[in-house]
């Protein structure tokens, strides 16, 4: 494990999905204890939870701090409280990456996807200072990087489904035209949140994303001449759509129905070793429809999907 935090307590800043998949998987990790400014005086996944003030209260060289959190501006929230009580970043505290991104990276070798360590700086300076919030997490960004590397000499074209404010799909922007990818990358959105939920949807969270404007979206990738932004909901937008395949395919929009949907619609058209990437693939709680139609789906069509825990996401790929 690094050196940096060697004999140092450490301390969780979050206990959402990214943190309990982390406590059943890195077992070897002993984290002190966790904060949270919304659950605390609780235990999770084994971790007793308090409030922010006693992490506050500690001497920074005793600890380490994990954030633990899928996006980047809750991210920049705690990062910036860290940085005014004197706390550095990479010294005395980080995202939860930190100390697994090697293993992750050698995990995702496992299955021909190289992350390389460059884009991991490149990621997580865009993820602590970029403005655009992304949600797809610092590990997700990086493996998007390795998948759109992957699949960069595959026929067809990237689509993003679920780009809400276009933290990710910026960050993809970036890296598709620095390696000089001809592919168009496709941006998918009703831009106005949620429709109608199901019955294996969370009723509680059927209001958000709805503060987003099309067209600050859509200028920020007004230099990209390559990315194409379509607004409207899943089903009916993707009538609007008539490429014949797809090389990489990555999903976000965090519901049942348009997951099914997406799978359907896109699945047949996917190239040959091409991708289809899922977000909330592996969360414990919220999102839950989204795995249920995954496997549904998988089932049907006898499909392998590889677990992410450290991103949340689930992988399929295409077989040759
Ligand atoms: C979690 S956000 C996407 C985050 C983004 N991928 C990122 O990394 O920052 C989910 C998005 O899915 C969109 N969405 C959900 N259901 C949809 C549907 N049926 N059609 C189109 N967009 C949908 C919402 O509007 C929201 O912007």
């Amino acid at each position: 494990m690094n050196k940096i935090i060697k004999n140092k307590k450490i301390i969780a800043w979050g206990v959402g999905n990214a943190f309990i998949n982390f406590v059943r998987k890195y077992t070897s990790v002993k984290i002190e204890y966790a904060v949270d400014d919304f659950t605390y005086n609780c235990e999770v996944a084994g971790t007793k939870v308090y409030r922010p003030e006693k992490l506050l209260q500690e001497n920074k060289e005793e600890v380490f701090v994990l954030i633990f959190t899928l996006s980047s501006n809750i991210y920049q929230t705690i990062s910036k409280k860290l940085q005014e009580r004197g706390f550095i970043i990479n010294k005395h505290f980080s995202d939860y990456s930190f100390i697994i991104k090697d293993q992750f990276a050698s995990e995702m070798r496992q299955y021909g996807i190289e992350l390389k360590d460059e884009w991991y700086s490149v990621v997580k300076s865009l993820f602590s200072n970029l403005t655009i919030p992304n949600h797809s997490s610092l590990l997700g960004t990086w493996l998007i990087y390795g998948l759109l590397f992957k699949s960069k000499n595959i026929s067809g074209d990237i689509v993003e489904l679920g780009v809400y404010k276009g933290g990710n799909a910026f960050c993809s922007a970036l890296f598709i035209n620095l390696m000089g990818d001809k592919r168009k990358q496709i941006l998918v959105d009703s831009f106005e949140g949620f429709g109608k939920l199901s019955e294996h949807d969370p009723v509680e969270h059927k209001n958000l994303f709805k503060d987003v404007s099309y067209e600050e979206v859509s200028n920020y990738f007004s230099d990209f001449n390559n990315t194409q932004i379509l607004k409207g909901h899943i089903p009916k937008i993707l009538n609007s759509l008539h490429n014949k395949n797809y090389s990489f395919v990555y999903y976000d929009c965090d519901l049942y129905e348009p997951t099914l949907d997406s799978l359907n619609y896109f699945f047949p058209k996917i190239s040959e070793g091409g991708f289809f990437l899922i977000d909330d693939y592996c969360v414990t709680k919220d999102f839950l429809g989204v795995q249920k139609a995954v496997k549904q789906f998988c089932k049907e069509h006898k499909l392998d999907i590889i677990e992410i825990p450290e991103t949340t996401q689930g992988l399929i790929i295409k077989k040759k």
